[in-house]
């Protein structure tokens, strides 16, 4: 069939589709290109009618999953490639989200190749989105193991209609020259004159009492609060099928805590500034970096703690008449509470504000690396100061994930 007169087919005759034509079908799409030729993909055939009837909750009930003759679950598959590595020897490290994209990468290019050479046999398919909305379900039903993740369903049949063929933006709305070229309000309005025109886009706006055929999108058919939901239970599934660690989700997405929590444990890291001996006391919050307070180590006029003390609390203090302070509280070798009032107070206030800054950078979370090079970045009148953002840059790369290419570059220097 040429590819101009294709259409998703949603109903399908009751002639079945047999194994010989379908395992051709398979073979020959399985000619598709794949990463490292591993064909990072497997697909699960559904013929039962009460393996369909399992299945269709998970499409929402679309009647063309339990219609169709044939469902086709195309999953990225690192499983029979990680299994065939600690066969051989190999160690495999594909429980990640890199490798969960290539493989599901593998597995649309399979799925798109199996749809041209089965419409062009004359048969018809429709394209499940609805596979990655509640994976879980189809996991459990197809017992699909570790390493193994639902992409696409495809209902495959001979046709039992021919639907009018849907419109297509125009080329200029997909096609750009070398770079980017930005979608101006008028060419946004090009783009979707037509579409927008459609009678029965024009129906669909009506009868949703909408005003525009893109609310009709975002309010009805695919909704923030959908598809927030439907994420969060993706990436859960990822997590139990181990693409993705449970803890690289927090890595990810650190949550922000606003209100400062009273009592916040910390680091204390000394470094030179200048000729001066000064210290840092690093507030953590869940091990991250949350506020910074530095100051010179000294008896008279700033702060003294025995050397010994490396780790500690800062506790927020709120006096009688209501004035917020910090304060530093250890606990000496002789496991005695020793408390030092008023951080704040004891530091120079230049030092204190861009430590501040500092630290109204660290509570919202931006990523250490990128912290570091905003300070590092920083060029400042007073050469002490200068000299102080090097000492606090250096006190955070302390921080950095194992990983960070930031420590690489450190080490080759
Ligand atoms: C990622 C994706 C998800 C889709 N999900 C569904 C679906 O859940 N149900 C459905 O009836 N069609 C689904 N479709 C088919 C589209 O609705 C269809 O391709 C589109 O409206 C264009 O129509 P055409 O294929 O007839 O040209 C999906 C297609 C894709 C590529």
């Amino acid at each position: 069939m040429n590819i101009t007169q294709r259409r998703t087919i949603r109903k399908y005759t009751q002639q079945p589709v047999d194994d010989e034509l379908l395992n051709r079908l398979i073979e020959e799409a399985s000619r598709t290109q794949t990463m490292g030729n591993l064909q990072l993909y497997s697909v699960v055939v559904t013929r039962s009618a009460a393996m369909k009837e399992l299945l269709a909750p998970a499409h929402f009930f679309q009647p063309m999953v339990t219609q169709a003759p044939v469902v086709l679950t195309i999953c990225a598959d690192f499983r029979r490639t990680t299994d065939w590595c600690m066969q051989r020897q190999a160690s495999p490290g594909y429980e990640n989200a890199l490798s969960f994209m290539n493989a599901a990468t593998d597995a649309l290019l399979f799925t798109q190749t199996f749809c041209c050479l089965a419409e062009e046999e004359g048969l018809g398919v429709c394209f499940l989105g609805t596979t990655i909305y509640q994976p879980q379900t189809i996991i459990a039903v197809l017992e699909l193991p570790e390493l193994v993740f639902p992409v696409a369903t495809l209902t495959v049949g001979w046709p039992a209609e021919k639907p009018k063929q849907t419109d297509r933006l125009p080329l200029e709305a997909i096609l750009h020259q070398e770079t980017y070229g930005a979608f101006t309000p008028e060419r946004i309005d090009a783009c979707y004159a037509e579409r927008e025109s459609l009678s029965e886009n024009k129906h669909f706006v009506e009868i949703n009492e909408k005003e525009t055929l893109a609310q009709v999108f975002t309010d009805i058919r695919y909704t923030r609060k959908d598809n927030e939901a439907m994420s969060e239970g993706l990436l859960t599934t990822l997590v139990r099928q181990k693409f993705l660690r449970a803890d690289s989700l927090s890595d990810l997405i650190p949550t922000v805590v606003e209100r400062r929590p009273d009592i916040l444990e910390c680091d204390v890291v000394r470094f030179q500034n200048k000729k001066e001996k000064w210290v840092a006391f690093v507030g953590l919050l869940d091990g991250s970096p949350y506020e910074i307070f530095t100051g010179l180590q000294d008896d008279e006029e700033g702060i003294a703690i025995p050397k010994s003390v490396i780790k500690g609390y800062i506790i927020k203090h709120y006096d009688r008449d209501g004035q917020k302070r910090y304060d530093f509280q250890f606990v000496n070798k002789r496991g005695y509470k020793t408390t030092i009032e008023g951080l704040s107070d004891r530091f120079n206030p230049e030092y204190w504000n861009y430590a501040k800054l500092i630290s109204g950078v660290l509570r919202y979370r931006m990523p250490i690396d990128h912290v570091i090079r905003l300070i590092t970045s920083l060029q400042l009148e007073n050469d002490t100061i200068n000299s102080w953002t090097t000492g606090v840059a250096r006190v955070l790369k302390k921080y950095l994930p194992d990983s960070s290419p930031m420590l690489e570059e450190e080490e080759a220097e």
